[in-house]
């Protein structure tokens, strides 16, 4: 009904948001389509006996995906393996090997406290503590060296995240920067990312440098009285960051009920990382309230007159990139906005709250982290009022917002996994998994210790490249554009509760 009033006074070629969002799913495997789903309703006790074991038992869940030795001898090792399922392109009739894999995966996410960094860990053990273990559709590195050469590189990418097809058009907006691959100065992904960070992004023009300095006392008007505990408040620290993102790039303070609607890409999080089989098993439950979400996040954009940022942004893309219709693109940008933007500053805020109050964030494993440094939480809002910003960084190291990212292997290659050597063809995907290279003991001495003076701090790859290091920008092609929109809005709401002194710092 928003977006059919908001049609009447958009401009030429604008367009209609339901079209994009509600368009026919795309590339739908074939252990995802609805006759597969049905078996796995009818035959769900079986899985869930299998998948909980294998959940619970890492050689089980070795053997769930690799399947066992004599499955090799067949090619493409069609017998049991959802790694075999995968190389042949996921048919229908090897998707019991998906049911049970599915289910193993979500036990053991639960067994591991519903700690991702957790449970890739326990899966990385699973496949022999080597440089790879596999997850997903793919074979993921944990190593800081291949991490962070990866992120060097010019990368090949895909519509896939966090090693799976991704839901397109549904769950995910086709064509976001995270899907295209970086090949050069003339490719899609440069363009789109530039003119991105010159309109929304760009920390050194006018209205940016304008803005941060409003940003603490807009934030203290709406949080009077603010107290350490407060952080505990999951929805006021998502609230406040969603409106602090949006103000910053488009120089509005949002209302409650507006920012409610944004806070929703924070608090739905968890259903971009299921696959569709998944999904469909939920009745898309998870779809259809992330479809409403993009929705009325480009309502958001329609009602306060704001089209002309995304026309501006079309028009500077050439022809051949240009979005028709144009709502499209703004749907693109808003799930930046939304999803890396809203989504990660507020997990960076959950995690410097929980840890100023000595607590193990929501989705973080109690074993993992160390606060043997400061004893008390008073000792722990000195350090962050003492230095915010090596407090931010350091919090975000030991439990990054982001854990992993998704690209495509550009070559064949070989990698073991408990033992054995398994050859990945060119074009498998591949996750570099940045909270383990974060851990990399080579590089983070005592890895586990919570230790915001450390050295090698600036060596952290939680926003994509190693943020605060000479030309991060030309070394990793691909760190993340918001990264100092998101220092700054952490350190305006966590600042704000601390009563850290403005100006006491400088951004890296
Ligand atoms: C603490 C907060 C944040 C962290 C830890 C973070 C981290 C990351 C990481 C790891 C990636 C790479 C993901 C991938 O390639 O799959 C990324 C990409 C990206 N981030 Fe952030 N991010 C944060 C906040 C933001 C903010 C505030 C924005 C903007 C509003 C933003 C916009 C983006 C965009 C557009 C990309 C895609 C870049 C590309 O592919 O070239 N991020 N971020």
């Amino acid at each position: 009904m928003m977006a059919d009033t908001a049609l009447l006074k958009t401009p030429a070629g604008w367009g209609d948001i339901n079209e994009v969002v509600y368009a026919p799913p795309q590339n739908v495997a074939g252990d995802a389509t609805w006759l597969s789903v049905f078996c796995m309703w009818l035959t769900l006790p079986i899985s869930c006996v299998q998948g909980i074991i294998g959940g619970l038992c890492q050689f089980f869940m070795a053997f769930f995906v690799l399947g066992c030795y004599c499955c090799q001898c067949i090619p493409q090792w069609l017998c049991c393996s959802s790694m075999g399922s995968a190389e042949c392109g996921r048919p229908c009739i090897l998707a019991p090997a998906w049911w049970r894999y599915v289910i193993g995966g979500l036990t053991a996410l639960i067994a591991q406290s519903r700690s991702r960094l957790a449970l890739f860990i326990w899966e990385w053990k699973a496949f022999g503590n080597g440089d790879h273990f596999w997850h997903g559709e793919g074979f993921w590195s944990v190593t800081y060296k291949e991490c962070s050469d990866i992120m060097k590189s010019n990368q090949r990418r895909s519509s896939s995240f966090a090693c799976i097809q991704a839901c397109v058009p549904d769950l995910f907006a086709t064509n976001i920067l995270l899907f295209l691959s970086n090949n050069g100065p003339d490719s899609e992904w440069a363009y789109l990312r530039s003119a991105l960070h010159s309109t929304l992004l760009d920390h050194g023009c006018r209205d940016y440098i304008d803005r941060q300095k409003k940003l603490r006392s807009l934030v203290a008007n709406d949080w009077p009285n603010p107290k350490i505990s407060d952080l505990s408040d999951i929805d006021k620290i998502r609230l406040t960051v969603s409106k602090c993102v949006f103000y910053m790039m488009f120089g509005i303070w949002f209302s409650k009920e507006d920012a409610e609607i944004l806070k929703g890409w924070r608090d739905m999080a968890v259903y971009f990382v299921l696959p569709r089989l998944v999904h469909r098993f939920l009745f898309n439950f998870g779809i259809c309230r992330v479809q409403g979400l993009r929705v009325k996040t480009v309502g958001l954009i329609e009602k306060h007159g704001l089209e002309s940022f995304i026309m501006d942004i079309n028009e500077k893309l050439p022809e051949k990139y240009r979005r028709t219709p144009i709502v499209k693109l703004c749907d693109e940008m808003m799930f930046a906005v939304g999803f890396a933007g809203i989504g990660g500053t507020s997990a960076c805020c959950e995690t410097v709250g929980a840890f100023l109050q000595r607590k193990i964030p929501e989705e973080a494993s109690a074993h993992l982290i160390n606060f043997e440094k400061f004893p008390t939480n008073e000792s722990m809002v000195e350090a962050f009022n003492s230095n915010p910003i090596a407090y931010i960084k350091e919090s975000c190291r030991i439990d990054p917002p982001v854990t992993s990212a998704t690209n495509v292997s550009k070559e064949e290659r070989v990698i073991k996994l408990r033992g054995r050597d398994y050859t990945m063809s060119e074009n498998t995907l591949n996750q570099y998994v940045l909270s383990m290279a974060n851990r990399d003991p080579s590089i983070f001495p005592n890895p586990d210790v919570f230790d915001p003076s450390r050295k090698e701090l600036s060596q952290a790859l939680t926003w994509n490249g190693a943020f605060g290091t000479p030309d991060e920008e030309k070394v990793y092609p691909r760190i993340c554009p918001g990264r100092y929109l998101s220092l700054d809005v952490a350190l305006a709401v966590v600042g704000h509760v601390t009563g850290l002194k403005e100006g006491s710092y400088k951004l890296p």
